[in-house]
């Protein structure tokens, strides 16, 4: 990252011009390797500057001096948390100014500044939005998701920070969960597929793009499974199982060299996953080989049993790297002092955990280039970039219904009538994780909603009448509605019951009553229970949360692309028939996973 291609280029070039070939180079000290200056940098820290190594604070929470005094190693923005001056520029400042705190320690070790890019570059106003990545899974195209994450990374670098919490890789089997549209699909196939092309695509081959950034695998493990689809649950599996659904996504982050991942608020049979030594230690890393680090999850280290110390004790024992811990950091970084003091946390595990920090640091390029490469930004935003996130869209899209090849619409209608609450909405669009921590619905930021993307698409002779209840629309040729949910995330978007509202329903219901042909798009984070109007509408196309560009959506529907979308998850035909999953015994849904039809 952050002009480090120019740099190696640099130097080649001077070294072809310093050493002539043949002639045996005269005696030069060989470049340490990074593990030798790794080895060297600990050898020469003290106790507090290596546990502020393992020290995240939250931004709001800690000043510029703060780092430079406590010798903090990292810094995140929780969900929606911005500088006061919210533009590019401003939080490219305000990166600059912590990292500048860094630089002013004795050792001189940068931050390594962490935020969920995890659609986009989603806390930035302007910047570009990307569909969640549930709908990423029905493209079932890795190369396009690789191209995605690059394009968040360069959003991401071009405002100086550093690290992605992303890719999500929970493998999802029930969609009462309030983070389903945050994994790729129910089955470990699409979770592996994933998560290696965005660990490519924001890390770049080992970082070697001036925009890379660092990629964090998340929620280790088995986030996605647990009982009932409650957040930061329990999830009730056998060993084998665990392995066989939930681990192959970590298999494929290693492989692409994913350098961190985030520990899940959630237990396997009874056990918080932050107090779990044999799955962190002996299976992420020693088993499997995970080189990077670990980074606990918000305030997770105080959902274990016990007092703060215990909670600490057991957590960093785990197996624990770095810890989150947003607004009290400084408690957290007396109580490792403590424990390493008092021997219950060994100086072994201290020097294992910061080795991992600081090789990843060191890997990045941070050293040679800690402060922010301003060229970027003219990248937040861009039109290249909107242009990756609308092919994105289009391949998310999944037509489930088509009744006598109403698909795709004319563009030269006389009368077309848009409908429903979520066809004029880009906050409803983008979903959670974006401008704030659960969203919002309205004008957040910059982007096309379906209903003026449908008004781009038409002739200059088309009349496009909004109507939010769907009356008014009778002699109207055909009629768009546009329906689903609105924003929300993690806990907060858990539900039993996933039936549509009765408002949504009756949109269709009054269209269907107009006696003209009608088109259903859902936006939404899941699957949702569609019985009550699927035979009332003659198409309907799931659009997940599909982001800024909603011009993607009216591609599908006019016939601009032919739509390729696979279904990431199995489609339950009611409630009570939650969990259904592909692979089940008895296997029944309204649509199969995979399906999705094309004109
Ligand atoms: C979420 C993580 C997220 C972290 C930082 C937690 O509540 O579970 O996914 O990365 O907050 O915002
Ligand atoms: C933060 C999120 C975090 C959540 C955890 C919120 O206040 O903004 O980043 O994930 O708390 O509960």
């Amino acid at each position: 990252m952050k002009n480090f291609l120019l740099l190696s280029f640099l130097s080649i070039a001077l070294l072809n011009v310093s050493c002539k070939k043949d002639e045996p180079t005269p005696m030069q000290p060989e470049a340490p390797s990074t593990d030798e200056k790794v080895e060297k940098l600990i050898s020469e820290m003290t106790l507090d500057e290596k546990i502020g190594q393992m020290t995240q604070a939250e931004r709001a929470s800690i000043t510029p001096d703060e780092v430079s005094r406590y010798f903090v190693g990292s810094i995140l923005s929780g969900g929606g948390s911005a500088p006061q001056d919210d533009s590019p520029t401003g939080w490219a400042n305000m990166y600059d100014s912590f990292q500048a705190g860094a630089l002013k320690t004795r050792l001189k070790i940068p931050i390594l500044y962490g935020i969920d890019a995890v659609h986009g570059h989603n806390n930035v106003k302007g910047a570009v939005i990307f569909p969640h990545n549930i709908g990423l899974g029905c493209t079932r195209n890795p190369s396009l998701v690789e191209k995605a994450a690059k394009v968040t990374a360069e959003e991401v670098a071009a405002t100086g920070i550093d690290w992605t919490f992303s890719p999500c890789i929970a493998v999802v089997r029930n969609e009462r969960w309030g983070r389903t549209y945050e994994g790729f699909g129910e089955t470990p196939e699409l979770s592996s597929m994933m998560s290696e092309a965005a660990v490519k695509g924001f890390q770049g081959s080992s970082f070697d793009s001036p925009a890379s950034i660092l990629a964090c695998a998340k929620h280790f493990v088995g986030d996605g499974g647990t009982s009932d689809g409650h957040d930061q649950g329990n999830t009730v599996v056998d060993e084998e199982t665990l392995r066989k659904i939930h681990l192959p996504g970590y298999i494929s982050a290693i492989k692409a060299g994913v350098g961190s991942i985030m520990v899940s608020f959630s237990s396997w049979n009874g056990q918080k996953m932050h107090s779990h030594k044999y799955l962190l230690t002996d299976v992420l890393k020693k088993e499997l080989g995970f080189k990077g680090f670990l980074v606990s999850d918000w305030l997770g280290i105080e959902q274990l049993p016990g007092d703060y110390k215990t909670q600490v004790e057991t957590a960093i024992n785990a197996g624990l790297d770095m810890a989150m811990e947003p607004g009290n950091w400084k408690q957290f970084i007396a109580a490792v002092k403590d424990l390493v003091n008092t021997g219950r946390i060994p100086m072994a595990r201290i020097d294992d955990a910061v080795r991992r920090i600081l090789k990843v640091k060191y890997d990045m390029g941070l050293f040679e280039h800690p402060y922010t490469d301003r060229s970027l930004l003219a990248l937040v935003g861009s039109d290249a970039h909107r242009e990756v996130a609308r092919q994105c869209v289009r391949e998310s899209m999944v037509l489930l219904k088509n009744q006598n090849n109403l698909l795709p619409l004319s563009k030269n209608a006389k009368n077309v009538i848009v409908a429903g609450k979520n066809a004029d909405d880009l906050g409803a669009q983008c979903g959670g994780w974006t401008i704030s921590w659960q969203g919002q619905k309205g004008n957040i930021t910059q982007g096309t909603t379906v209903l003026q993307a449908v008004k781009k698409a038409v002739s200059s002779n088309t009349k496009v009448t909004y109507s939010s209840d769907g009356t008014g629309a009778a002699g109207a040729d055909y009629a768009i509605a546009v329906i689903g949910e609105g924003p929300y995330a993690e806990g907060q978007g858990d539900r039993t019951d996933l039936r549509l509202s009765t408002d949504d329903i009756k949109v269709i219901t009054n269209l269907k009553n107009a006696g003209i042909p009608v088109v259903t798009v859902l936006i939404s984070g899941r699957p949702m229970i569609i019985s009550d109007i699927i035979d009332k509408t003659d198409a309907f196309m799931a659009a997940w949360l599909p982001g800024t560009e909603g011009q993607g959506v009216a591609d599908i529907l006019f016939g601009d692309y032919k739509p390729t979308g696979k279904l990431s998850h199995s489609w339950p035909a009611s409630m009570s028939q939650i969990p259904v999953n592909a692979g089940d015994q008895v296997y029944a849904p309204l649509f199969e996973y995979g399906f999705g039809l094309s004109y």
